[in-house]
């Protein structure tokens, strides 16, 4: 009964975090994401101040990716540039750009990046619960995957969280005891495990 019970409320948090999303069309996604493969199709780009690898989108979980375009609408999350881009898009376009990139897989090569992926990997334990084993499987559509993306990235998302540029209180938690040392070893572990994450080019 108590097993019944947990399980019961298990799936009932499950539900509370899956919002209700019509599934996009990606047909139109393709459309409408032209303007963002200027650099998200561009491999080897990279933001200044800081500097850093445009994120890989090609693969990414679609619930994943209307949260983050969601977060830029609502400032939650900081860059003035993917500010300027998400609040031009409504929902339903967002949904659709969401379906097109999800679907744009690839069999990735990781990188290292200038961390230990092994020490990396010691520290990892705590990530893996939600991101999936080596990144690339996370518990949730809503959750990121981490497997195969930049390490540079990586390590600027930790950064961002630690510091609260990136307001997100679950991921505040888990940086706020890391130092710079095991951020760099955290984003060579998971950047450098296989994944289907691309920059597609082909668009
Ligand atoms: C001028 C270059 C540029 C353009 C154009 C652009 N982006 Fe971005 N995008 C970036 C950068 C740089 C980041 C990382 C920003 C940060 O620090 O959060 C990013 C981050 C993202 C993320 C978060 C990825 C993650 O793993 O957290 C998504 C989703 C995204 N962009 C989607 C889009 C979409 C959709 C468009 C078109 C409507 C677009 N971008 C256009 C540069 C760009
Ligand atoms: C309880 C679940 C949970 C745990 C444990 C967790 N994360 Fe996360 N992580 C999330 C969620 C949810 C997000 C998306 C937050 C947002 O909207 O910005 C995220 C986002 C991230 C991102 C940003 C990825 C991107 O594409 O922008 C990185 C990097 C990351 N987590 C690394 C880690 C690391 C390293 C650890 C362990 C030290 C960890 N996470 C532990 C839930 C978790």
């Amino acid at each position: 009964m108590r097993i019944l019970s947990s399980i019961t409320a298990g799936l009932i948090m499950v539900l509370a975090t899956s919002p209700l999303q019509a599934a996009g069309d990606p047909e139109a996604g393709r459309d409408a994401s032209a303007t963002c493969m200027g650099c998200h199709g561009a491999p080897g780009l990279r933001n200044a101040y800081p500097t850093f690898n445009v994120p890989k989108l090609g693969g990414q979980q679609a619930q994943y990716l209307a949260a983050a375009l969601k977060t830029y609408q609502s400032g939650e999350r900081d860059h003035p540039t993917m500010q300027a881009q998400a609040r031009t898009l409504d929902d339903a376009t967002i949904s659709n750009i969401a379906a097109y990139l999800s679907g744009l897989k690839a069999d990735g090569a990781g990188e290292f990046g200038d961390g230990d992926a092994a020490a990396g990997q010691a520290k990892a334990q705590a990530c893996t619960a939600c991101h999936g084993p080596g990144g690339g499987k996370p518990l949730t559509p809503q959750y990121p995957i981490l497997a195969g993306q930049y390490p540079d990235f990586l390590a600027h998302a930790l950064r961002s969280y630690k510091s609260g540029a990136r307001n997100n209180a679950i991921m505040k938690g888990f940086t706020a005891a890391l130092s710079d040392e095991d951020i760099l070893n955290l984003a060579a572990y998971f950047g450098s495990q296989p994944s289907e994450l691309s920059t597609p080019t082909n668009w």
